[in-house]
């Protein structure tokens, strides 16, 4: 949400700036700008809407040659997506631009001080009243090496709430600042010359070496002193330097007409990344990042997994593995739930909080909430470096290399294969599974990757299939034991990438309200559990698809290679290949997701940038 990039250095920084925000674009925005700063003199662009119409008004406003620039990307919050409301904001005096991620929660009573002082506000945003405050606090302060970081040192400090800002000062041609509180905000470090992104993907293009900015505090980036860190009262910090291991062309679309095409196609590799280094060779469990002594995991005698969006479904999935082969009982809650509700927890509690970013703002605050209540913490997450990751006690990095598109498809499956390593850890470490049951299905993660591959091969009749639901007004989507998050998840994609109303039911339920919606025609997407399933899950599901069809529905079967008894109900079967019970979800998720692309993309719609979602939620 929002994307931030900052330039110093030799080059054209309009161009830098501008790749840096076609590079952010996955994180969703609807409007986009830049300020150039070029012989003491500000220049901006802003335009509403995307790139394109920004580049469109570049062409007409020919912006002098310039190395050092802020760019943005908008994702409206206080002031709709307008030409006035786009970022940067710029002070009345025109001499300080700023871009800002987050919200300034305090802004109606600044900006009723900065009012009271003359000043007039051209937008609806709490991003402008940071410009009129910085350029009035460095003009109160004496010239000086470090004059504009003081300044916005001094702001910082009075503002509450969640932010990221860059600026940049027509009398300081060497400089830009920013300052980090929440938000996220990484610095590149090139051979003479330095960047901001919000995240790597804004400089990777440049440069792979990268600083980690902490909470509360203030960057300033000058042509020749470098980067110098501070927090919010000055003090020097010494910023983590670390190598960035995703390369450009993984953030390249590599062919395929969307991300999200490329990403369904790139999940057998990224669940095998995910696995690697961490099955021993002779079949136990290796988890280097796992911070937490063995005694700590022992004493565990709860867990909450929290989690927004997809890792959500993930993390219901993970309740279902690690309560069979832990016997720890496990919650899952939505992490903007969570810390309302006043959860029990205390030392002896695990909380996992799932996130593909490592930045999404409700898991954040969940995290510090269980935290604060001294519940230990083991993040999943896909962002090397990110905020959620930092703040916690143990992480599992699911390697899963860059996700572009909003909704997240191979960051989901290597979620749930994360999930299914911590709960084999945790039953190797409490000694609650021998050594050979775990090597057992040690085997079975093993061949994850292969049989995801194995049902890529076969999509072209789920793609076809979703050609002719394009014009489907509601999708409904059953699944009972894992196949109920399963349909969660199948009806999530659909919402999101095709705008079709979509639910997804646990099948158990389905004559308790759902029923009532099906008509004639309604396509019905069915999650079948192996015939394997113990206590007959399976033939409960067979009956499902029964009841749906004798009123109506047109059922698509999901179903396991050489599972015969849906043949006589099922209007269309998607086979997948045979995986043990709880590992099914891996296979079983890709289908859906290819045929949510497929319907969204013959609906001619935006696959990878749908309507009104972001990809990384950085506000509550
Ligand atoms: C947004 C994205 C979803 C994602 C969710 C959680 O809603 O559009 O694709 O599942 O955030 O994101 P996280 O980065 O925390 O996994």
């Amino acid at each position: 949400m929002c994307g931030i990039v900052g330039y110093v250095g030799p080059q054209d920084s309009l161009g830098v700036v501008l790749e840096g925000l076609r590079r952010l674009e996955y994180r969703g925005y609807d409007s986009a700008g830049v300020a150039v700063l070029a012989d003491g003199q500000l220049s901006t662009a802003k335009k509403a809407g995307k790139l394109a119409n920004l580049e469109k008004q570049l062409a007409e406003a020919d912006l002098p040659a310039a190395t050092i620039g802020i760019g943005h990307t908008r994702w409206a919050t206080h002031g709709g997506p307008t030409d006035r409301n786009a970022h940067p904001h710029v002070s009345a005096d025109g001499r300080v631009a700023v871009v800002h991620n987050g919200i300034i929660e305090n802004f109606v009573p600044l900006r009723a001080e900065v009012e009271a002082t003359g000043v007039e506000f051209t937008s609806e945003t709490d991003t402008e009243v940071v410009a009129h405050l910085l350029t009035a606090t460095y003009r109160a302060l004496p010239a000086g090496p470090d004059r504009l970081a003081e300044a916005m040192r001094a702001v910082s400090r009075r503002l509450e709430g969640a932010f990221t800002l860059v600026a940049t000062h027509a009398d300081e041609p060497d400089t830009i600042v920013a300052s980090r509180r929440n938000s996220p905000l990484v610095v590149g470090v090139g051979d003479g010359e330095y960047f901001l992104g919000s995240d790597v993907a804004a400089f990777i293009g440049h440069t792979r070496n990268a600083l980690e900015l902490g909470q509360d505090q203030v960057v300033e980036i000058d042509r020749t002193r470098g980067a110098t860190v501070t927090d919010f009262s000055g003090n020097r910090v010494e910023p983590t330097a670390y190598t960035v291991d995703w390369d450009a062309a993984a953030a390249e679309k590599g062919g395929y007409p969307w991300f999200m095409l490329k990403e369904i196609a790139e999940q057998p590799r990224a669940v095998a990344d995910t696995l690697l280094g961490r099955l021993g060779e002779s079949g136990e469990l290796v988890l280097d990042e796992v911070r937490l002594s063995d005694q700590e995991l022992r004493d565990i005698d709860k867990i909450f997994v929290v989690a927004c969006g997809t890792a959500f479904h993930a993390g219901l999935l993970a309740k279902y593995a690690i309560e069979h082969w832990t016997r720890i009982p496990v919650e899952v809650e939505v992490a903007s739930e969570f810390r309302y509700r006043d959860p029990v927890l205390d030392r002896s509690t695990l909380v996992v909080v799932i996130s593909q970013s490592g930045e999404t703002m409700d898991s954040l605050m969940a995290l510090r909430h269980a935290r604060d209540q001294k519940a230990r913490v083991l993040a999943i997450c896909n962002a090397n470096g990110s905020t959620i990751p930092r703040e916690s006690d143990a992480v599992l990095y699911t390697h899963a290399g860059p996700e572009v598109a909003v909704a997240s498809t191979k960051g989901f499956l290597t979620q749930v294969v994360a999930c299914y390593l911590v709960g084999l850890f945790l039953a190797q470490v409490r000694g609650v599974k021998y050594a050979d049951e775990i090597a057992a299905i040690v085997d079975d993660l093993r061949a994850l990757p292969d049989a995801v591959a194995r049902v890529l091969e076969q999509m072209e009749p789920v793609r076809e299939l979703g050609r002719s639901l394009a014009d489907a007004n509601t999708i409904l989507f059953l699944g009972r034991h894992v196949g109920f998050p399963v349909a969660l998840e199948g009806a999530l994609k659909l919402k999101e990438l095709a705008y079709i109303h979509a639910e997804g039911f646990a099948a158990g339920e389905l004559k308790h309200g759902p029923i009532a919606v099906i008509d004639q025609g309604t396509p019905v997407v069915v999650i079948v559990p192996s015939p394997r399933t113990r206590e007959s899950v399976h033939g409960k599901v067979v009956s499902n698809i029964q009841e749906v069809r004798a009123r109506g529905a047109r059922t698509i079967v999901i179903a396991e290679d050489g599972d015969d008894d849906v043949l006589p109900f099922a209007d269309h079967v998607i086979r997948v290949p045979r995986t043990p019970t709880l590992l099914a979800p891996v296979v079983t998720t890709v289908p859906l997701q290819v045929l949510a692309c497929e319907i969204a993309d013959t609906r001619g719609l935006d696959v990878d940038q749908p309507r009104n979602l972001a990809k990384s939620v950085t506000v509550e």
